[in-house]
């Protein structure tokens, strides 16, 4: 199996997931500081509701293209290592998905995308908001982690001479790299 063909599409959409979800992340967990003040909090929570709302499209998409990719793999095929990356990315894909289910069902306001679309907040219950909002914090803490590991394990792959970091570049995807995590 090819851990390591990926398409252009693929890398775009790996680039533009890691861009929205690292900046989300680190401002969403800034912001929530208490020495904080109130504006910068308004003004993250604005900009992040509209971009991930926004992104939510493009990262259904990604996990369409990454269920498609799974379908084909042999997984008896597969090393332990190959194993264990297909279960991290698995993880990675799992825990994203309910970031944006709970953001999403937190809502106590309407959702303002951008100052140019309105959807209306989908749930009403008081103790149902409190909830999903205990679950997207928790969630965001377990994605945070994942990342990291994920980097790090990115960067002990990188120091041990397997450039994986050349398989997720545009340059050189859909170029087919015969190198493996044996
Ligand atoms: C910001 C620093 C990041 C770096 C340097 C990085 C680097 C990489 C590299 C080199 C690969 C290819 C690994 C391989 O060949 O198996 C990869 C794959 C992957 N990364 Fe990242 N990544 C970063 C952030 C993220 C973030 C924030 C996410 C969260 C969505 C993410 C999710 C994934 C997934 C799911 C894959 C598997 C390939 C796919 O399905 O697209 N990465 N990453
Ligand atoms: C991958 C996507 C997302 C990430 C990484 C993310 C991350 C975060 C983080 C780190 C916080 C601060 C948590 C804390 O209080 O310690 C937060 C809060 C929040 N998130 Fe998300 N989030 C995402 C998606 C969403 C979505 C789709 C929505 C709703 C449409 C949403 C709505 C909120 C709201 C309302 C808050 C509380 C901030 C406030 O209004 O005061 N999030 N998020």
């Amino acid at each position: 199996m090819m851990v390591s063909d990926y398409s252009r599409q693929r890398v775009l959409l790996h680039w533009m997931s890691a861009a929205v979800i690292v900046w989300t992340l680190a401002s969403g967990f800034y912001a929530a500081g208490i020495d904080v003040p109130v504006p910068i909090k308004h003004w993250v929570a604005f900009i992040n509701v509209s971009l991930t709302t926004v992104f939510i499209p493009f990262f259904v998409w990604r996990l369409f293209i990454f269920a498609s990719h799974i379908r084909h793999v042999s997984v008896t095929a597969l090393s332990i290592m190959e194993r264990l990356v297909l279960l991290a990315h698995g993880l990675i894909y799992f825990t994203v998905s309910f970031v944006l289910v709970t953001g999403v069902l937190m809502m106590d306001r309407s959702i303002d995308v951008f100052g140019v679309l309105e959807i209306v907040q989908p749930l009403e219950d008081a103790d149902l908001l409190a909830q999903f909002s205990a679950a997207h914090v928790w969630a965001c803490v377990v994605l945070a982690a994942l990342i990291a590991l994920h980097v790090g394990a990115v960067i002990v792959h990188e120091l041990c001479g397997h450039r994986i970091l050349r398989r997720m570049s545009l340059r050189l995807c859909g170029n087919r790299s015969n190198e493996r995590f044996e």
